[in-house]
């Protein structure tokens, strides 16, 4: 069955009732500040309709969301054994910004979703685009149709004001021979990539070419091949919501990407992309209400890639 806007209103509502059983992201200051209460849900078929229901057009920050277009942006600019030499592809079983595996396994992130891998991943963008923030933010624009998303410099900034554990993470890499430039600079980009505010009609356009072999919507070309689209979703479906990976997959069954900004993507290949958005994380740092969204959308419309 395709889901309809009624649908999606009924889900939201099914699941509105979770809100108070998480918790907001609070260890970058500029997210505490988020109302709980926000509850949004987009889907973007591959023909370019969107159905939508709740806060689907507010932007909020999409965070580790945009790991995932970081690696695409890897993808076009290295060739495969020049990316994943420097990053594994990997579940880590750890917190998306612990260090454990990091020292034990000599500086090479597990794979490119968690913090370390994300930041090595920024790294690559840094030696190969001479403005890796100017280049970000185009991509994202084409790909979501929406010429007016910005950065958001707040949330920025507070990140880099509370940046000890990233930094270390880098600073670790960079002891293992696993980062070329100067930290600062690369974090600064990272967490200008974190800091995107986005709808999540925004996410569930930008995303589409993943639910389309790597076509983008409205585009004649592909921006990755269709192997790099099975590669990416693989590894969301393994790693994109960290050590909640096998509950999410047993739960929603879509490859899927969430950010403790409370958005979480899920693609259903051939057909469309989702996008949810609820502030409110369980303890992995993933949405409660909107994974919970996410599972009742994948039962009533029928619809997991297992
Ligand atoms: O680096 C960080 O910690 C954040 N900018 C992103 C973390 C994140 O979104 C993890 N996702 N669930």
């Amino acid at each position: 069955m395709k889901p309809t806007a009624a649908l999606l209103n009924e889900v939201l509502d099914e699941v509105r009732p979770l809100i108070g059983q998480g918790k907001v992201a609070d260890y970058i200051p500029a997210l505490a500040n988020v109302p709980a209460s926000k509850l949004g849900i987009a889907v973007c078929y591959n023909d370019g309709e969107v159905i939508q229901a709740g806060d689907s057009q507010e932007g909020f920050s999409i965070q580790s969301i945009s790991k995932v277009l970081s690696l695409t942006l890897a993808m076009t600019l290295y060739e495969p054994e020049e990316l994943w030499s420097r990053v594994g592809k990997e579940p880590s079983g750890h917190a998306f910004n612990s260090m454990i595996q990091l020292e034990l396994e000599k500086g090479i992130p597990r794979n490119p979703f968690i913090n370390p891998g994300a930041i090595v991943v920024s790294d690559l963008l840094h030696s190969r685009l001479c403005a890796p923030q100017y280049r970000m933010l185009e991509l994202v624009r084409e790909l979501s149709c929406n010429p007016h998303i910005v950065y958001d410099k707040v949330v920025a900034s507070s990140e880099m004001q509370h940046s000890d554990r990233n930094a270390s993470i880098a600073y670790l890499m960079r002891s293992f021979g696993n980062f070329d430039n100067e930290v600062m600079p690369v974090l600064t980009n990272y967490f200008s990539y974190c800091a995107l505010k986005m709808s999540c009609v925004d996410l569930a356009r930008t995303f589409s070419y993943l639910a389309n072999k790597g076509l983008p919507l409205g585009a004649k070309k592909r921006i990755i091949s269709q192997t790099q689209s099975k590669h990416i979703n693989a590894l969301l479906a393994t790693c994109g919501l960290y050590d909640g990976a096998g509950e999410f997959a047993y739960r929603v069954g879509m490859p899927g990407k969430s950010g403790v900004g409370g958005g979480i993507i899920a693609i259903v290949p051939g057909e469309m992309t989702i996008a949810v958005w609820s502030p409110e994380l369980d303890q992995s740092g993933n949405s409660v209400a909107g994974t919970a969204a996410l599972e009742k959308l994948s039962e009533r419309i029928g619809r997991s890639i297992f």
